[in-house]
């Protein structure tokens, strides 16, 4: 048996072939853009979604011999974006995404209604999708009266492999329409948003069965017998689930194109006030909490394009060794910040700049202000009585040495980087396909990888990290007065 897992992520989509040991037996990658067509805008065209899905699996077919034994898809997705269907199923419009911030106005107004904060158990962001359905019911009435059905990312890719509208409950939260203490869809909350049930898909746990792929595909992709499509989940949840984040104490940090520190919980604990997200797990009966900041990976590739250089070669630039706090200091707000802000509006900045400064300044400026954005997440998840001794690393910014380092000693806490091989969101959506198709348990197969390595807090620099934070998190305000 093979089981498929698919990541569909923000910049491009990663599927990965395990075999029923959950082992790797193959991936492939496809890239493709977003469009930013007016300030603070982020869509993408699901097409391009569905065309690097076929494009991928098709490589997959032609290559990997055991590709013909599927048994079982799971699909994680970036949260929160809104694809609009009409009744007859077809696109309405692209797909306004998780970092949006558009809706600014709708979603203050939302979360200001009395009630929607303790349904949901969420502040509800701007980047989330209720504001955006408001918004479009203001900006594009003609649109916003055909919309038959509301679905996230990998909700849409759940539709195309089953022809079913299923979502889980983990992508599901992210919505602002759910009660996430019950896991259900809240009439109250759908209402204030003036959204109807018929408008949502069903909903199922992320390690249920959603349906079963579509025989047409499944003819096309050459695969033998019934092959089951879990409900999937939202990218992070699926991360927990391939990092074996399923209780308390367990959780990462990852550096993609969002920055996220996610802990699992032992229950359901809301705390919208710290503006941390609480959540659903993508397995039953768990939620799991995280903190926000929506420019990680982004802000390094921001730097790298003004420059002219590609990324890595920026934190090639700084070695291994973690130097002091620079004097440059950097802001990560460019597309406004969720944890703890909840600030759509701001937007990033240097300061102490001098004729001296150099490059490599610059580049130890923007991973110190993204490292100390994640620290405000830590802070925020501490307030929940979240308890965390130690986190995985996981996202494409952990490749820099240098960055680890300084995420450690500005978290102060030890870091494992997982020893290579799978154990992303597309590894955790795997594994729900493989949890939907034998109904094995999630403890059995959601289990933590092996550790690479653990990297330490450097203590000698640890105060002076401690000092630049608090410099940091006072030039928020200041900033925020001027803009
Ligand atoms: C989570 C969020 C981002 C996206 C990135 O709330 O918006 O982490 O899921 O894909």
């Amino acid at each position: 048996m093979a089981f498929l897992g698919i990541d569909l992520g923000t910049s491009g989509l990663r599927a990965l072939l395990v075999d029923d040991a959950g082992r790797a037996l193959g991936s492939v990658e496809r890239h493709y853009s977003v469009a930013n067509p007016h300030p603070g805008w982020s869509e993408q065209d699901p097409a391009e979604w569905i065309a690097a899905l076929d494009s991928a699996v098709a490589q997959m077919r032609d290559t990997l011999p055991a590709f013909a034994d599927l048994r079982g898809i799971g699909v994680a997705g970036h949260m929160h974006g809104a694809t609009l269907l009409d009744a007859e199923g077809r696109v309405l419009r692209p797909c306004i995404l998780w970092n949006d911030t558009r809706s600014q106005a709708q979603a203050a107004r939302l979360d200001a209604v009395e009630g929607v904060r303790a349904l949901s158990g969420n502040i509800v962001f701007p980047g989330f999708t209720a504001p955006k359905l408001d918004w479009v019911r203001e900006n594009e009435p003609g649109i916003f009266a055909q919309v038959a059905k509301v679905l996230l990312p990998a909700a849409y890719l759940n539709f195309y492999l089953t022809g079913a509208y299923v979502a889980d409950m983990s992508d599901s939260a992210g919505t602002s329409w759910l009660d996430v203490g019950r896991r259900d869809w809240s009439n109250d909350l759908l209402a204030q948003g003036h959204m109807r049930r018929d408008q949502m898909p069903d909903l199922v746990e992320g390690s249920e069965a959603a349906g079963l792929l579509r025989a047409d595909l499944g003819a096309a992709w050459g695969v033998k017998g019934p092959v089951t499509v879990a409900g999937g989940a939202g990218d992070n949840a699926a991360a927990a689930c391939g990092i074996g984040a399923l209780d308390e104490g367990q959780g990462f940090v990852s550096l993609g194109t969002s920055g996220v520190l996610l802990s699992a919980r032992d229950g359901y604990r809301p705390a919208p006030e710290t503006a941390v997200h609480t959540f659903c797990h993508a397995v039953p009966g768990r939620w799991y909490q995280m903190g926000v900041m929506l420019s990680a990976t982004d802000s390094l590739n921001w730097l790298a394009r003004i420059t002219g250089q590609r990324p890595a070669d920026l934190t090639a630039d700084l070695g291994e060794t973690l130097q002091a706090p620079g004097t440059v200091r950097f802001l990560p707000y460019l597309s406004g910040e969720r944890t703890p802000h909840n600030d759509a509006g701001i937007r990033g900045s240097f300061t102490g700049l001098a004729t001296g400064t150099t490059r490599q300044d610059m580049t130890r400026a923007v991973l110190e202000g993204v490292s100390f954005a994640m620290r405000d997440s830590l802070e925020a998840l501490r307030q929940t009585g979240a308890r965390m001794e130690s986190l995985f690393a996981i996202g494409g910014g952990t490749a820099s040495r240098y960055w680890v380092r300084l995420m450690a000693t500005v978290l102060d806490l030890p870091l494992h980087l997982p020893a290579g091989g799978e154990f992303g969101a597309a590894l955790g959506a795997a594994r729900l396909g493989m949890a939907a198709t034998t109904g094995a348990k999630a403890e059995e197969i959601m289990t933590p990888p092996d550790i690479a390595e653990t990297v330490q807090p450097e203590t000698t620099l640890r105060a002076d990290f401690d000092t630049a934070y608090q410099r940091f998190r006072a030039a928020y305000p200041a900033i925020r007065a001027i803009q």
